[in-house]
């Protein structure tokens, strides 16, 4: 008898705990994660953890066939989600082992949840899908491919700002950052060079399978794969172990080119504080694309970069280098803050030429950009002054560059002089100091233009509204404090 009760309170008990469970009634997460350039992009209610992405890739058909598994924490009691997926087929999906029903608009993939998942909750989705990836041709972009690309005989990604949706589900903004592991099957002997650490190179048959594991939060549109016949180049002098990825025919010369990447490292460790990753290096495509990328751990370039003089490299080199301060290890909140991944990293390029040969190189360049950006340059070309301000007008506010036009040139050298007459203005001491605490504040996540200023207050002590205003958003370049 006594037994009989204990299994009906037991039973009692299992029944509540299902009823607590089915007591969740969730809503859907919001179509976008409300970026102001971008509504659709991303989704709202959700917060991915880890993407374990599993893609077989065939060098021949140009196809991939995937497996894809996003560990998710519910940011509200939620009912329904949607991901970012360009083309690509799904042919399943399930959550936590259930099978889930799904719809498909335009790069939208909606997912209903067979039950309701509380807030602070965690769920795995599985999603199958395959299919031929279809880079993103964005006028505002250039117009360049954007996202996973199959050239005839390698494969290079580049993703910024919303191409990862060619090539895996995603939440495709940088508020919602996540740790991946890749497992990238191609046949041998190609090599792929992705983001992170390779843990593990396995041959079975004519196949090699790659493990890369990207340990530390990463934005979505650094997701790189790279396929291809690369040599791969190592060294490890300063501290940080640097593996570089060169397709064959440049590696002699790219090598040369490359050399330097490890004392660039520990100046940046040093002025912005310590590298956030546990390597760094580069990958070459032999793709021709006019622009080099971030891509977190193992930037992109053309291997245009490797033709020429080490001198003539640099600068892109120190650039995709400290963007992995500025822009991978502190991203922007929304694609408007574009300008405190470009100003700075083209500003860090300039710090590294002071560092190398001297304040004289700063002076220089500063004094190059201001003729640029206040029309002195045009006037010595002989333009006349209604050509000269057509001209200054393309050039954007760094603060508040079109959206259209998001690299615009502005953003670069007007965002990098913004940080030149910061610098000036409150010293070297406290600017070298700001730039440390805001990296150290917002290290691994997100920042918005107005945590930098506020940083910049705080440490200068100083009121600086007057001086953000003007560089960032007032329609033409005020003058360098003296
Ligand atoms: N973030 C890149 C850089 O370091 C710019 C890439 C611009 N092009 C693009 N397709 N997103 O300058
Ligand atoms: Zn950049």
């Amino acid at each position: 008898m006594r037994k009989l009760w204990w299994i009906l309170i037991v039973v009692l008990a299992l029944n509540l705990g299902a009823a607590a469970a089915q007591d969740v009634v969730g809503t859907p997460g919001a179509d976008g994660i409300g970026d102001p350039f971008y509504p659709l992009l991303g989704g709202g209610g959700y917060d991915v953890q880890h993407y374990t992405l599993d893609v077989d890739v065939d060098m021949e058909a140009e196809r991939i066939d995937a497996t894809a598994t996003l560990d998710i924490t519910a940011l509200q009691d939620l009912s329904a989600f949607n991901l970012d997926l360009y083309r690509l087929e799904v042919s399943s999906i399930t959550i936590n082992g259930e099978a889930a029903t799904f719809e498909r608009d335009a790069r939208e993939l909606n997912i209903t949840l067979p039950t309701a998942i509380a807030e602070g909750d965690t769920f795995t989705a599985v999603i199958e899908y395959g299919g031929e990836p279809n880079p993103i041709r964005e006028a505002s972009l250039g117009g360049v491919g954007i996202g996973w690309n199959f050239e005839r005989d390698f494969v290079y990604t580049a993703s910024e700002t919303n191409g990862s949706a060619t090539w895996y589900p995603v939440n495709d903004h940088p508020a919602d950052k996540a740790t991946y592991t890749y497992i990238i099957t191609v046949p041998a002997p190609y090599v792929v060079a992705a983001n992170g650490v390779l843990q593990a190179m396995v041959t079975d048959g004519d196949q090699i399978t790659y493990t890369w594991e990207m340990a530390q939060p990463m934005a979505s549109y650094l997701a790189t794969v790279n396929i291809d016949h690369f040599e791969v180049n190592a060294y490890e002098d300063n501290g940080v172990s640097i593996r570089n990825y060169f397709p064959a025919s440049v590696a002699d010369n790219a090598t040369r080119v490359f050399a330097t990447q490890d004392e660039m490292v520990a100046y940046f460790s040093e002025i912005f504080g310590e590298y956030p990753f546990d390597q760094y290096g580069a990958v070459l495509t032999r793709a021709e694309i006019g622009f080099a990328l971030e891509t977190q751990t193992m930037s992109l370039f053309g291997v245009y970069v490797a033709d020429g003089s080490p001198q003539d490299a640099e600068e892109v080199i120190a650039h995709e280098l400290a963007h992995q301060w500025f822009g991978d290890s502190v991203s922007p909140a929304s694609w408007k803050d574009i300008w405190l991944n470009e100003g700075f990293a083209t500003y860090a390029s300039w710090l590294w030429f002071e560092h190398t040969e001297g304040p004289r190189a700063m002076e220089q360049i500063a004094s190059n950009i201001m003729g640029y950006l206040s029309g002195d340059y045009f006037r010595q070309q002989g333009m006349t002054e209604a050509a000269i301000s057509d001209e200054l007008a393309r050039i954007a506010a760094p603060g508040k560059p079109s959206e259209n036009d998001l690299f615009n040139g502005g953003v670069y050298v007007r965002g990098a002089m913004t940080l030149h007459a910061l610098r000036l203005t409150v010293g070297d001491e406290a600017f070298f100091e700001i730039l440390q605490t805001y990296y150290d504040r917002f290290k691994y996540g997100n920042a918005t233009t107005q945590d930098f200023v506020a940083v910049a207050e705080e440490i200068s002590g100083q009121n600086l509204g007057e001086l953000f205003d003007a560089w960032l958003y007032a329609p033409e370049t005020p003058e360098l404090p003296e």
